[in-house]
């Protein structure tokens, strides 16, 4: 029979087996993994599963955790992900916001979010619109991690290789600046602390932004 840290030790290798594909957010998987297995969670909601990057780790984490997993996108992404415990919800994610109460009362799930994972639009009001919709459902102790904090048109990963994104003119990073009035400098890595929340910035693979709350 496998052993708790026997089943830890293969997630970890297929997490960091999964960071040979060089994408723009292979650098932060192991991060998201390790970051989100430090959060005892009951529910992880990721806005923009895309072709299953993120989802790789999180639906790995909720295994873990035994956690349920909800993963929203606009396009149909139901298949990048085999986890039992995974709902995926094809709908705009500001729309779902709205149903996300009577949803998981339907679904039998408290709506508090221990993590909450934002890689969509990348647009600054879009983001705006996220974080207005999205965090009034964080739990007290929480955890939200914002890919695309430092998109730009050839991105770095940490191994010197270089990818191609886009000028989104600082949208994601502009929007959490709103929630917080203050400006960060997202070609730096930093941290940070305001308003409650611990703030850990990464600049490679265009950027990672963490936010950690512990209002308990
Ligand atoms: C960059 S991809 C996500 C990548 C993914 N997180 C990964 O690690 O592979 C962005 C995704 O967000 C989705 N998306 C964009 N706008 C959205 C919205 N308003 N609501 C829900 N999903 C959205 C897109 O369909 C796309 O699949």
């Amino acid at each position: 029979m496998e052993t708790p840290v026997g089943a830890l030790l293969k997630t970890l290798n297929a997490v960091r087996k999964r960071t040979d594909f060089k994408t723009d957010i292979c650098d932060h998987l192991e991060t998201l993994f390790f970051e989100c297995l430090g959060l005892e969670c009951r529910l992880i909601v990721e806005l923009g599963a895309g072709d299953g990057e993120s989802t790789f780790v999180l639906e790995r984490v909720a295994k873990l955790w035994n956690a349920k997993l909800v993963s929203v996108d606009i396009e149909d992404r139901k298949e990048v992900a085999s986890y039992k415990n995974r709902h995926f919800i094809k709908m705009n994610d500001i729309e779902f916001a709205g149903h996300f109460k009577d949803w998981c009362k339907e679904n039998g799930i408290e709506p508090h979010i221990d993590i909450l994972f934002i890689d969509t639009s990348h647009l600054y009001e879009h983001t705006l619109r996220e974080i207005e919709a999205w965090f009034p459902f964080l739990s007290a102790r929480s955890k939200s991690i914002f890919h695309d904090t430092n998109l730009r048109k050839v991105f770095i990963r940490k191994d010197g290789s270089r990818g191609k994104g886009w000028n989104n003119e600082r949208g994601v990073v502009r929007a959490i600046e709103n929630y917080f009035e203050q400006s960060f400098d997202e070609e730096t890595d930093f941290i940070d602390y305001k308003k409650g929340w611990l703030i850990r910035h990464y600049t490679h693979c265009n950027g990672l932004m963490i936010l950690d709350r512990n209002r308990a």
